[in-house]
């Protein structure tokens, strides 16, 4: 049903039979959106908890990846930064393994039907709904003095970026489900009262959604400056590794540890192989492991997976003009899906919008 209203609405823009996405667009594959907002390094959470999950689906999905710079706004970084945030993180996306022949990778401001769809969608956003999100409790408290309202309606565009795509899958951390059952309030309120435009969108959880940061206690975060960066070298790592809290109950080398309790072990779980992790466990509690050693193999094991990603983050940043290009196509491709659906939302509601 969806699928030949979406057919009927592309037709209409004219917009989307461009090359790169026909094959995607016949409507038997089911579709992914995910962002990532453009804040400071990519880390390991960002990693483990929704990039891995991009590589993945993109091979089963039609895929849309997103670097949200609209979204970074809300934290008023200076233009010259927030440019170079983009290219970065925009460079860790694909260095992470995101293919952009097989996904459309594109920045959310060279889409301005993201910006027009969620002046619409906070006109069905409930003012309650939106003062129950603990994001915007959290990001009050650690930016007192700038409470802007774009902190406010945050999930608004981010619900916009997911049904401007009608993406049915969602690949996000733990820390966005809640904003993601917004985003399913939003679409049903839509749906019910205008016309069934957009489809439920999912979350997809990785098997990591919610990594701690390197003190043990707060989610690994950019603003927290706990993290395990995605481009750091493994002396960076070590070095970071080395003040990082073990298992607090283990004050001397010679004492018996808990691997369970320790955070430290945690990561262990995402990129030691289960052999070596059962030996660096039995190491643990017999007290002939210290956490110095442990901290080396987590190093070691560590580095296996960000030395290829940070190599292929060097290459691209040596031809920029690469990067340029897979940008403008990624846009050209997202502003025509955008494009097709805004045609369907326009319709929906009676608004008359650009004519393209
Ligand atoms: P952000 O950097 O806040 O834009 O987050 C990008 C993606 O990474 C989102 O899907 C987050 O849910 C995910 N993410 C961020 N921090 C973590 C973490 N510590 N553990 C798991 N996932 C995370
Ligand atoms: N709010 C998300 C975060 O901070 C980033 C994001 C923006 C996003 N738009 C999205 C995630 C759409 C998934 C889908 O992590």
């Amino acid at each position: 049903m969806h699928e030949n209203r979406f057919l009927a609405a592309e037709a209409q823009t004219g917009l989307s039979r461009c090359e790169g996405i026909p094959a995607a667009y016949t409507g038997s594959m089911l579709r992914t959106m995910s962002g990532v907002q453009p804040t400071g390094n990519l880390h390991i959470g960002n990693y483990l908890g929704a990039l891995v999950n991009w590589v993945e689906l993109q091979r089963q999905y039609e895929s849309f990846f997103s670097i949200v710079d609209l979204h970074a706004l809300t934290q008023r970084p200076p233009a010259e930064q927030l440019r170079r945030a983009v290219r970065e993180v925009a460079i860790g996306v694909l260095a992470s393994g995101v293919d952009p022949e097989q996904a459309t990778v594109f920045v959310q401001s060279e889409v301005p039907q993201h910006t027009e769809l969620t002046w619409i969608l906070s006109c069905v956003t409930q003012l309650g709904d939106l003062n129950r999100m603990t994001q915007f409790k959290d990001k009050s408290a650690t930016q007192p003095d700038n409470i802007n309202a774009g902190l406010f309606t945050y999930p608004v565009l981010q619900t916009a970026d997911i049904v401007l795509y009608r993406a049915e899958r969602v690949p996000v951390g733990e820390d966005q489900e809640q904003h993601l059952e917004l985003a399913r309030e939003t679409v049903r309120r839509f749906n019910t009262v205008y016309a069934e435009v957009f489809p439920e969108p999912q979350v997809v959880r990785s098997t990591a959604p919610r990594v701690l940061g390197l003190d043990g206690e707060s989610k690994m975060s950019k603003s927290r400056n706990n993290e395990i960066g995605l481009f750091e070298t493994a002396d960076e790592t070590m070095q970071k590794l080395r003040g990082a809290k073990t298992d607090p109950a283990r004050l001397r080398r010679s004492d018996a540890g808990n691997p369970d309790v320790c955070n430290i072990f945690s990561y262990h779980g995402f990129f030691t192989p289960a052999a070596e992790r059962d030996e660096i466990a039995a190491g643990c509690r017999g007290a002939t492991l210290g956490c110095v050693d442990c901290k080396s193999k987590l190093a070691a094991n560590l580095e296996a997976v960000k030395g290829p990603i940070r190599e292929r983050a060097n290459e691209l940043r040596s031809r920029p003009g690469e990067l340029d290009e897979i940008l403008a196509a990624g846009a050209v491709k997202a502003r025509a899906a955008a494009e097709a659906t805004m045609v369907l939302v326009r319709d929906a509601i009676g608004v008359r919008g650009p004519k393209l």
